[in-house]
């Protein structure tokens, strides 16, 4: 067993693809480890497609030879493996530590399964100490930040060395700093409800299913109780 929680998680995840499906290709150091594998997988003849959720994710499939359709293309798609900032007890999670978040969601709303891989260190009672990503568009992201912050955070564009981080999108991320988060759900409609809110890393009754790899080297499978459909009234 690998003593890399990361790799040993999204080892794991990769193994529960089946023949023939079309797969959501996450984004991070953990669903790295996913492409990684189900790259070996194809090249052993697994036949799958893949729709990945950023550019970095599609330049690793290409690399390992995994078949991607365009999202615009798919009428489905199956499973989707993907990594996650925190995790709390009802499956919420918070994304976007990558910036991918937009296509991470756009993709996880597509999947009839999402699984979520994830070392334990991003498992949390509460969500909230990693500062929520926000995808917002540059035209007036200004007056976006000041609506964010009457929400009760503290907002701060995102830099990455000593330049605006640009997501795949075109777009800008402002992270921001609630503190515990009480109620998701209802956080998650009033982010999206701003004028120039793209959307937000909160994902609330997406995840069906998280392994976690841990520093013991064990791996802990768990599942969510309802379908997401209970949760949302949406899916
Ligand atoms: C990418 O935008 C994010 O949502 C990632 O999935 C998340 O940050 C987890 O990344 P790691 O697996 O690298 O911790």
């Amino acid at each position: 067993m690998s003593a890399n929680p990361k790799k040993a998680a999204g080892e794991r995840a990769a193994e529960l693809v089946d023949d023939g499906m079309i797969v959501g290709l996450g984004t991070g150091s953990t669903a790295f480890y996913a492409i990684q594998k189900l790259g070996e997988r194809v090249r052993e003849g697994l036949p799958i497609r893949g729709v990945p959720t950023s550019e970095q994710s599609r330049i690793q499939a290409e690399r390992e030879g995994i078949p991607l359709v365009d999202f615009a293309e798919t009428i489905r798609i199956d499973l989707t493996i993907d990594g996650a900032d925190e995790i709390d007890p009802a499956f919420n999670l918070i994304k976007g530590g990558g910036g991918a978040l937009f296509r991470e969601k756009l993709v996880a709303t597509a999947s009839t399964r999402e699984i979520i891989v994830a070392d334990e260190s991003k498992l949390k009672e509460r969500l909230g100490a990693f500062p929520l990503p926000v995808e917002v568009v540059p035209f007036g992201w200004q007056f976006v930040r000041l609506k964010l912050e009457a929400l009760g955070c503290r907002a701060t564009l995102r830099v990455r060395e000593n330049r605006t981080f640009v997501t795949d999108n075109g777009n800008h991320v402002l992270d921001c700093a609630f503190g515990a988060i009480d109620d998701p759900e209802d956080l998650e409609r009033r982010i999206g409800a701003i004028c120039g809110v793209v959307e937000s890393g909160l994902f609330v009754g997406l995840a069906h299913q998280i392994v976690i790899g841990k520093t013991d080297g064990t791996i802990e499978e768990r599942y969510r109780p309802q379908p997401p459909s209970a949760a949302t009234g949406v899916r």
